[in-house]
């Protein structure tokens, strides 16, 4: 049993790990005093162990590669589904298996990374429930200092107002000055509170930036409940949103993020690119702010960052279960929104500590390869098919193929995915493609493999 074989020897090389690991965190443990040789010896045994998970990390890469061609080889002989299921298994260990590997090599930062204050701005107007949101931000915040919060008010609404000061230097409060009725357009006017939200994101944000002096911001409304590792999330992804020029926003939100359409039980880590800008609890960065600043729109400012000029081909990293949710029926935005969607999207429940996960697959130059390289790989089924979990003769991930508006709509609306696109990008699209998990299986709702970009007449 060749695969029997393989499986131990990965298995084995887990607990060698584990045991060197171990070894490894008592040495640094122990407490480093007395004389200067027996630090030399201290430091001499570490390399020693460093050299050898070095090597561990070779056998591992020479394991994935055997794996690999297994693989083709499997692939090649369609007919063999148990083989097929058997390699997945082993797949799925081995990956686990790099990831613990990588976690002791992972915490190792920078100290920027680790001192950067991440302040979470919270904007508010007239609703008193914003305690509810605050509630979730304290309770789930590690660190005052790393997490300041900053309450701005809009609207002047003296019940809210007292709700917010009840919570005295827990948080900064700050209100927004201007409380003139903004010059609307004609025929716009029973759209004029978007623009007094356009005005006073524009406010606070410059508040936070320019008063303030942040480096990034997270960005939430009085109506969101956070999710446990919400600031786990965050911290974590900073790095991704410097080190990466083509990422321009961290989202905690999952546009198609339903209960039934995600991985409630294994996806709390999955994160993903997308090109679609999710807004809900999200990270922008000072760089961007300076760009986007001076010509802030007037209204509609969601929709507006959406636009080509804007996004200018950047993504956001958004999760596969939303580590935010909205509470709030009543709203600027109708509450048959909140009736027919937003209220279904599942907040994620069992948390990670994404400090101790490699989330460097994320970046573009390795994700556009890996990812969109998984994709066109699997074999292309129906989306009538998929709904109703027939005329699948196998498990594991499929795509549904798509080169029109109007396909790509039906399938959508088949599966329960939002159908809507905003400047040529549908929902939690990255390259076209839509992730969502299905019966128990991945399905990726993809353009042709020769995608071109986004249509802007697709709306
Ligand atoms: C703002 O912060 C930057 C560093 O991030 C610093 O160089 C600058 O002096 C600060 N400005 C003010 C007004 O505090
Ligand atoms: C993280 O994963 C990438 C591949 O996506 C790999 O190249 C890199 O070495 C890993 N980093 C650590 C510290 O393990």
């Amino acid at each position: 049993m060749k695969y029997k074989r393989l499986g131990l020897i990965v298995a084995f090389c887990f607990v060698s790990w584990l045991v060197l690991a171990f070894v490894i965190f008592s040495e640094n443990s122990l407490k480093i005093e007395g004389d200067e040789s027996k630090k030399g010896l201290l430091l001499k045994h570490i390399q020693k162990l460093e050299m050898q998970i070095s090597q561990q990390e070779d056998t591992y890469k020479a394991l994935a590669m055997k794996l690999n061609e297994l693989k083709q080889q499997a692939n090649r002989n369609t007919g063999h589904a148990h083989l097929k299921e058997v390699l997945q298994t082993l797949e799925l260990r081995t990956n686990s298996i790099t990831n613990h590997k990588s976690n002791p090599l992972v915490i190792k930062k920078t100290s920027r990374e680790q001192s950067v204050v991440l302040p979470v701005l919270v904007f508010s107007c007239n609703r008193p429930d914003i305690r509810r949101s605050l509630d979730g931000l304290l309770k789930y915040r590690p660190d005052a200092k790393k997490f300041p919060i900053i309450v701005s008010q809009d609207c002047a609404h003296s019940a809210t107002s007292e709700v917010i000061q009840s919570y005295g230097t827990q948080l900064t409060y700050i209100q927004q000055p201007d409380q003139s009725e903004p010059i609307v357009p004609p025929g716009e006017f029973k759209f004029r509170g978007y623009f007094k939200i356009s005005r006073h994101y524009l406010w606070g944000l410059s508040q936070v930036f320019r008063t303030f002096n942040h480096t990034a911001v997270i960005i939430v409304e009085d109506d969101l409940d956070v999710a446990p590792d919400f600031f786990s999330y965050f911290s974590s992804t900073y790095k991704l949103l410097i080190d990466d020029p083509t990422l321009w926003c961290v989202s905690a939100w999952n546009d198609n993020g339903k209960a039934s359409l995600v991985d409630i039980k294994e996806g709390n880590q999955l994160l993903y690119r997308s090109d679609f800008f999710p807004g809900l609890g999200w990270m922008i960065t000072k760089k961007l702010w300076d760009e986007l600043e001076a010509k802030w729109p007037r209204s509609y400012w969601d929709d507006w960052m959406r636009r080509p000029e804007q996004r200018k081909d950047r993504a956001c990293i958004r999760p596969e279960i939303s580590r935010t949710r909205t509470f709030g029926k009543i709203g600027v935005s109708n509450g048959l929104f909140f009736d027919k969607h937003l209220k279904y999207i599942k907040l994620n429940e069992i948390p990670v500590d994404f400090s101790k996960h490699n989330l460097s697959r994320l970046m573009q130059s390795t994700y556009d390869l890996d990812y969109v390289r998984h994709v066109y790989s699997l074999p292309v089924v129906s989306a009538p098919d998929v709904r109703t979990n027939t005329n699948l003769p196998f498990d594991g991930p499929v795509r549904i193929a798509y080169h029109t508006k109007d396909a790509f709509k039906s399938a959508a609306k088949l599966l329960g995915l939002m159908d809507d696109f905003k400047s040529g990008v549908p929902r939690t699209g990255y390259r076209g493609i839509v992730s969502l998990f299905y019966n128990g299986r991945r399905v990726y709702l993809a353009p042709n493999s020769n995608w071109k970009g986004y249509d802007l007449t697709w709306s």
